[in-house]
């Protein structure tokens, strides 16, 4: 059977997200350092109290919960997150519980993008997520960052530039907080001037934020939806998606998104279609969870885990990187971003790098596929143990070294 003769356009033209690749590569070697994944370690996820939770849930919920439900998701759920975000006064039609986040951004998506139509990202991203854009047909315009996150000068210079070809913005999407893959976080200023950038082009903000309650030092920003309700008095033009996946374990596939009640009715309506609701019983399971107050003790238990492991990666880089390279410094999240000389390729350095038995992404993979930069590498710091950050930062350090002779 020739079978690409009968896929759909979309199906043929899918990118295969190239990180699960290169992270099996590095699985179940012996002695291999990996620094690629982006897991959350398993010592933070709740597990005992989530079997106690669930047992009880589908205890004195069982008729309710494994029945269907609805679409939008479960109300007891909605009121303990209106209460965690202090959003309160938004309606139930305003929320809808996805099957993680990478479901939410793909129904954005889908209500928002015809072929051809243009996103505007960081410039590196998520990869996740650009693959699912353009399997949509999006061509997806990353805007450069530097520590204070996107450089709203690219990003008026981009929105003329996309208008005077008569392209369709659809939306800017932005991990503001802790960003995969750079892990850097976007400033206060910046995040008012992307809103007001966004308010007088009529350009709609997706803000996905799944680290915000990784943050391990420095003092927390306003979320973008926060700083455009109150200060711009704006609720329409940022939808926010948040996830437990980083907290709770992303095997539950539970997030949510909320935003302006049209847009999230849309959302809504391509759930009906396509997965019908999220898991009745995790969702009950973890608004129990939420309402037993044991999501704050949770968090700040996998704060005080995660706080000496950014620690050692960055004072390891500092003591073992040569003078040329340099790195973000992350205040949460999972990941550190690191500049390599423009003469080195980050992709190259990964074969000699596996071979030394340590391993990181190589940063070309979390651009567009209309922006090549090879001198970039992303470094996770949650997984790995405090030996193995110590001994792998050493490992890649030489290999660098090596190259730059
Ligand atoms: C920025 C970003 N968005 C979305 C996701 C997907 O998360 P989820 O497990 O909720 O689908 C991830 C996962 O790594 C991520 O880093």
């Amino acid at each position: 059977m020739n079978w690409n003769k009968l896929f759909s356009e979309s199906t043929n033209g899918m990118k295969e997200s190239l990180i699960r690749e290169l992270v099996a590569l590095t699985k179940g070697v012996k002695g291999m350092i990996s620094f690629a994944g982006g897991f959350p370690a398993e010592a933070t996820l709740p597990s005992k109290d989530l079997s106690e939770i669930f047992a009880e849930s589908i205890k004195d919920f069982g008729n309710d919960i494994l029945q269907y439900g609805p679409s939008g998701g479960d109300k007891f759920l909605k009121k303990e997150i209106k209460k965690w975000e202090g959003i309160e006064d938004y309606s139930d039609d305003q929320i809808l519980i996805s099957t993680g986040s990478t479901n939410g951004i793909y129904y954005f998506t889908k209500t928002f993008i015809d072929k051809g139509d243009v996103i505007i990202s960081e410039g590196p991203s998520f990869l996740g997520t650009l693959v699912a854009f353009e399997a949509e047909g999006a061509i997806v315009e990353g805007i450069p960052m530097d520590s204070e996150g996107m450089i709203m000068n690219k990003l008026r210079m981009k929105i003329a530039s996309l208008k005077n070809e008569g392209k369709k913005i659809k939306f800017i999407y932005t991990i503001p907080e802790f960003q995969n893959p750079t892990g850097i976080t976007m400033s206060l200023k910046r995040r008012e001037e992307l809103i007001q950038i966004a308010i007088e082009n009529e350009i709609p903000i997706l803000e996905d934020n799944p680290y915000e309650e990784l943050r391990l030092t420095g003092t927390k920003i306003p979320d973008i939806y926060k700083i455009a309700r109150d200060k711009f008095e704006n609720t329409d033009i940022v939808t926010t998606v948040k996830s437990f996946s980083k907290t709770l374990g992303p095997g539950l596939r539970l997030a949510y998104a909320f935003g302006p009640e049209k847009v999230i009715g849309e959302m809504i309506s391509w759930t009906q279609k396509i997965n019908v609701s999220t898991d009745c019983v995790t969702q009950r399971a973890v608004s129990n969870f939420l309402k037993k107050d044991m999501f704050r003790p949770h968090i700040t238990g996998i704060r005080k885990f995660y706080q000496p492991k950014l620690n050692l990666m960055l004072e390891e880089l500092e003591k073992n990187m040569p003078a040329e390279i340099k790195w973000t410094h992350p205040e949460g999240g999972m990941f550190v971003w690191v500049y390599l000389p423009e003469k080195l390729n980050a992709d190259e350095l990964f074969n000699k790098a596996i071979k030394n038995k340590v391993a990181f992404i190589p940063g070309s993979k979390f651009y567009p596929s209309n922006q090549e930069v090879y001198h970039e590498l992303r470094l996770n710091f949650s997984y790995p143990s405090l030996t193995d950050i110590k001994e792998g930062v050493k490992r890649l350090a030489d290999i660098i070294k090596q190259e730059l002779n």
